[in-house]
């Protein structure tokens, strides 16, 4: 065997090579997290990141594989090769940077403020909840975790699995505050109209992107090249329109 067959047999194949050779596009997500990915009735995942997953499998010339996961679960989920890709609005920081690759954001959200209503003539900005006498609701693991501990560090903290579970402690009352994703927030208040409030200004600056496996620069190229497209050519306007604006 000369060196040249035995370097070829050894070079790293990358993620978009494993994509072709399979011929599916296995994208990580977290259901639940509305409008970017849910559960609908009859089981199928549907919202924002699973359209542009599936524009992106098209592209591509192969079968989108929904892998919904655990969020706390996601990065190691990605590393352990369960899925090519995490298509699941997370928010770019330099923490979860050290450890995969982000292609350019796909859009930009920050952290607010679903609250419940006995509070809403005192509590005008996250600042008010910085206080020992209130108690907050998030999600594990998730940015609206980290900017708890970071801006809101006085008040009581109590992480949830789920985000419907964080949300329901601030309608039943347990809690009197969760932070999370604003495009969530708004969605969920107006959903329990009357149980809960909103601060939906949000209070950090989130660009959220794809993650996948660092030291893979042919995947970031697609990525972000596909994105310029689907951008320009209005295919992501489309589709965020049908997830957006309701
Ligand atoms: N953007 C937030 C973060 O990165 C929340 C994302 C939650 N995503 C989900 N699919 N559940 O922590």
């Amino acid at each position: 065997t000369s060196f040249l067959a035995l370097s070829a047999g050894f070079a790293n194949a990358g993620t978009l090579d494993d994509i072709s050779k399979s011929g599916e596009l296995r994208a990580c997500f977290d259901a639940g997290y509305m409008p970017f990915e849910m559960k609908a009735k009859n089981g199928k995942f549907i919202g924002f990141d699973i359209d542009l997953g599936k524009l992106m499998a098209k592209k591509m010339g192969v079968k989108y594989v929904p892998v919904n996961t655990a969020w706390d679960g996601i990065i190691p989920a990605l590393l352990t090769g369960k899925c090519d890709i995490i298509m699941a609005g997370m928010t770019v920081n330099a923490k979860r940077n050290m450890r995969v690759n982000f292609a350019d954001p796909y859009i930009v959200v920050g952290q607010s403020i679903l609250l419940n209503p006995k509070h809403k003539d005192k509590v005008l900005s996250y600042k008010d909840l910085n206080s020992p006498e209130y108690t907050i609701a998030a999600k594990l693991g998730t940015s609206g975790e980290q900017a708890i501990k970071r801006m809101l560090s006085k008040a009581s903290y109590n992480a949830f699995e789920t985000q419907t579970d964080a949300a329901l402690e601030v309608v039943n009352g347990k809690a009197d505050a969760m932070i999370y994703d604003m495009p969530y927030i708004s969605i969920y208040a107006a959903q329990s109209e009357g149980k809960t409030t909103a601060i939906l200004e949000p209070f950090t600056y989130e660009p959220l992107g794809w993650a996948v496996k660092q030291g893979d620069p042919d995947i970031l190229n697609f990525l972000n090249n596909f994105l310029r497209q689907t951008k320009g050519d209005g295919d992501y306007q489309r589709i965020y329109d049908k997830w957006f604006k309701s």
